[in-house]
């Protein structure tokens, strides 16, 4: 067995959580294995009696793909979901607050009967998978479920699984592309997160690693300069075209208000639908290309209809064929000791 798959499967597993009453540190374990940005891990914890306070690491920022910190805050929102899924299978229900003031989830937590939900079952299990899909159509009850599970507070999902409304997803994503690949700095923190060979993935336990990508493995100097040849607005667009045309559905998140509070809850909508889709075996992958540059976001918010909402998160959904997935830093790294 390779270093990086005994690497995934000390970091993507289950954790006893019968000891979860007095340490609440295999709850934070669950929550690390969220989404992030750029697998950045954003997060730091800090468990108190009864309480788990989840602030932004803002070392971790992307400035250049995520200005106003969007997507840092989708991602807290993701763990503060799997957080929540954790916390009812140990015996807790949460009350999850946001303080604007200090930018801080407080997940207040009262016991309740333990109850180990299939999405909780799911969370080792869920990641993205960069694969092409077989376009086969997913069930309306398949939809149905995915719909549910992404929907929240001031926070709804658009499932597109028309022909026409995928050939308007992939006009905005090659648009996206030729704007971000035309930026050099876009490019220089994309590559700061790529993580070329497995001793590297393992060794920062965060980070785009090549294999889960899509791309070969490399020595960081050869992965560097094939990167640099191989990322171009038109190689992607030819990836992007095929992995959409070959999708099931495509899944837009939408929030009535462009705010922090609504960008947490847009991360916890996203995790459960993945959650989900993990549940019935679909796959999914991100294509936010639609969505990180301003003025085509409103274009692209404009062309689906939304009114003044704003237009979050952008995903294909399908089943096909798996990938490796994604390495995580251990809990220790993201914790706080208590004031
Ligand atoms: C807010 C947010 C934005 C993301 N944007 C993209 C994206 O544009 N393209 C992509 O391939 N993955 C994107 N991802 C997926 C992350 O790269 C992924 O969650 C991370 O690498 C960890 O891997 P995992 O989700 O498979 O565990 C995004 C994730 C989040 C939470």
């Amino acid at each position: 067995m390779s270093k990086y798959t005994q690497a995934l499967q000390a970091v993507r597993r289950h954790m006893p959580l019968e000891a979860a009453a007095d340490d609440l540190r295999p709850l934070v374990h669950y929550a690390t294995l969220a989404a992030s940005s750029h697998n950045t891990q954003p997060w730091r914890f800090r468990c108190e009696r009864r309480r788990i306070v989840i602030r932004p690491d803002l070392a971790r920022r992307c400035p250049v793909v995520d200005p106003d910190d969007h997507h840092l805050y989708v991602s807290l929102g993701c763990a503060a979901e799997n957080l929540r899924q954790a916390a009812r299978a140990a015996g807790w229900v949460c009350q999850v607050d946001f303080d604007p003031a200090s930018s801080e989830m407080r997940v207040e937590l009262e016991p309740a009967p333990a109850e180990r939900s299939a999405l909780f079952e799911a969370i080792p299990r869920r990641q993205c998978t960069r694969s092409e899909y077989d376009g086969r159509a997913l069930t309306t009850g398949e939809l149905d479920l995915l719909a549910r599970a992404g929907t929240g507070d001031g926070v709804t999902v658009q499932l597109l699984s028309d022909r026409r409304d995928r050939d308007r997803v992939v006009d905005y994503v090659t648009q996206g592309n030729r704007l971000q690949f035309a930026d050099p700095a876009w490019k220089s923190e994309l590559r700061e997160w790529l993580r070329f060979s497995a001793a590297e993935a393992i060794a920062r336990g965060d980070g785009l690693y090549g294999p889960v990508m899509g791309y070969p493995v490399a020595p960081r100097w050869l992965g560097s300069i094939t990167t640099r040849l191989a990322m171009s607005a038109k190689a992607q667009n030819r990836r992007d075209i095929n992995a959409i045309r070959r999708s099931s559905a495509i899944a837009v998140f939408v929030s009535e208000s462009d705010d922090p509070l609504h960008w947490l809850e847009t991360g916890r909508c996203y995790q459960r639908l993945a959650l989900q889709a993990t549940v019935l075996g679909i796959a999914h992958a991100f294509i936010n290309q639609p969505v990180e540059n301003t003025p085509l976001r409103g274009r692209f918010a404009e062309a689906l209809g939304l009114g003044g909402a704003r237009a979050d998160l952008v995903l294909r959904l399908g089943r096909g064929p798996a990938m490796p997935a994604s390495l995580r830093r251990p809990v220790d790294a993201v914790i706080d000791t208590p004031r």
